[in-house]
């Protein structure tokens, strides 16, 4: 039996291909354009996200036996806002997860509705790139594309709904929208009556395992697969990415440096932060989680290296540093705002520190502390409310750099966990097809069988403490230049 994991990031579509046993039997990624019309704004076609998917699915499979493929299932970038007329055409590009136009109505969420009630009615409180702050923005700014909208949905629903035509969700991506009584996993009356919307344009919810129906006949045609071929829900790209690495069941944490950042900590139970600085949203693996998350991190990089130093030779730029835990300079990652923990659409990057003597690499160094600050600016919050962490699994594009992942094992002060196969969302999309197809009873079971730990970066010491210091003088950047930003826009 052959499964299909579709992950629908925010660079690329990233398809992969697993068998019974959860051998990886090819992977397959195509790019897409993402376009920021104005500073701080992210969107993206929908119709290119069908159409790449679509190819690479046909490229995946080219060389394997299609009859053995039973399930696709997808994990996804969360928050977009996809909305659909009455004829099924797309209104206006989507608006991505890292888009901060909505600071006026997140404002509106937290401070006039409150922070309280949205906090009873959801779980969680208002943040820039949350689904219902959009729709409030597209319902004050494009009040003839708001009226149009029949169908709501999020990016990986969109596929989903292609390729079966099942308007349909999940529970984990449902969370992320304001909208959804993470709780009860039920849709929210007041925050469709706050949003102006009604329960008839969001989609049906499903556990991320469930079957939400087969593939169109049409479109198993053009595939070449049977018509049998079931449709998973799928998850989130985190909680996707945490079945992928086994942070699964109560008490596991998963840490993803892809465009975004994440820590991600599974529950057995549904919990929140009584600050609601960490998400609380509900997993893929039928319960709960609790999740900090950073607009930019793989992507800080990318944007130092690629951009400003204008190189793709990321090894080579990596490759001289060696003096952890005494960089002078110091970078803050908030080139698109930043979400956990200052939840401020204005927020942007900055440096500070250099000398004379400062070197290239000290700042490529900087970058990478940054970032690994920024994460453990969640993990603190996670610490406060009791929760012990020793241990976490790491995936993404950064966790393929050695360094980085040292840096963050002795900044975060935990054990750093590499998993065989690093394919977070693409391989969790997979095994949720798996479990959907009833090849294992569950999600835990599936992560057991499959998922392998074959490295464990250890903290040390030395560079722990030294990085404690860091950590002291990161954390005191962000407040003294916080009131420079609005200014600056
Ligand atoms: C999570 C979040 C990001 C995106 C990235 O809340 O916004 O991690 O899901 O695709």
């Amino acid at each position: 039996m052959l499964y299909i994991g579709i992950d629908l990031g925010t660079s690329a579509v990233k398809l992969l291909l697993m068998n019974e046993d959860g051998k990886i039997k090819n992977i397959v990624s195509k790019e897409y354009p993402l376009s920021f019309p104005k500073s701080g704004w992210s969107e993206q076609n929908p119709q290119h996200w069908y159409e790449q998917s679509v190819a690479g699915i046909k490229e995946l499979i080219e060389h394997f036996d299609k009859s053995q493929i039973c399930g696709i299932s997808f994990g996804g970038q969360m928050h977009g806002l996809v909305a659909l007329d009455k004829n099924d055409e797309i209104i206006r590009p989507a608006i991505l997860w890292n888009d901060g136009r909505t600071f006026k109505e997140t404002e509106y969420l937290n401070n006039v509705i409150g922070k309280e009630k949205l906090s009873e009615y959801t779980a969680n409180i208002a943040f820039a790139g949350f689904t219902a702050p959009k729709i409030l923005w597209m319902k004050e700014n494009e009040p003839n594309n708001f009226a149009k909208i029949n169908k709501i949905m999020l990016p990986k629903d969109y596929l989903a709904y292609k390729l079966s035509n099942t308007f349909s969700t999940d529970v984990s991506d449902a969370s992320g929208m304001l909208l959804f009584d993470v709780k009860n996993k039920c849709w929210s009356k007041e925050m469709m009556e706050i949003c102006g919307i009604k329960e008839e344009q969001l989609p049906q919810i499903f556990e991320s395992y469930d079957v939400v129906g087969s593939i169109r006949p049409e479109i198993a045609k053009e595939l070449e697969l049977n018509e049998s071929v079931k449709i998973i829900a799928g998850a989130g790209d985190n909680a996707a990415a945490a079945v992928g690495t086994g942070a699964v069941g109560d008490g596991m944490c998963n840490i993803s440096i892809g465009t975004s950042g994440t820590v991600f900590i599974s529950s057995e139970k549904f919990g929140v932060d009584e600050n609601n600085s960490l998400h609380s949203f509900a997993h893929a693996d039928g319960k709960y989680h609790l999740m900090g998350c950073m607009l930019s991190a793989g992507s800080c990089n990318k944007w130092w290296v690629e951009e400003i130093l204008n190189t793709k030779e990321y090894d080579n730029e990596l490759k001289d540093i060696k003096n952890l835990g005494n960089n002078k300079v110091f970078f803050l990652p908030y080139l698109m705002g930043e979400r956990s923990p200052h939840n401020n659409p204005d927020a942007r990057g900055c440096f500070i520190g250099m000398s004379m003597d400062t070197k290239r690499k000290e700042i490529s160094q900087a970058v990478l502390e940054g970032v690994a600050f920024g994460l453990r600016d969640s993990l603190e919050i996670a610490k406060s409310l009791g929760i012990k962490i020793e241990s976490t699994k790491i995936c993404g594009g950064g966790a393929k750099s050695d360094i980085w992942v040292k840096i963050i094992a002795n900044v975060l002060n935990i054990n750093v966990e590499r998993i065989e196969i690093e394919e977070g969302p693409a391989l969790g999309a997979a095994m949720l097809a798996a479990v959907g197809c009833k090849e294992f009873n569950n999600v835990e079971e599936a992560s057991n069988k499959i998922v392998k730990v074959v490295e464990t970066i250890k903290p040390e010491d030395e560079l722990v403490s030294n990085y404690d210091i860091a950590y002291k003088k990161f954390k005191k950047i962000y407040p003294t230049v916080k009131e420079l930003y609005s200014e600056l826009m």
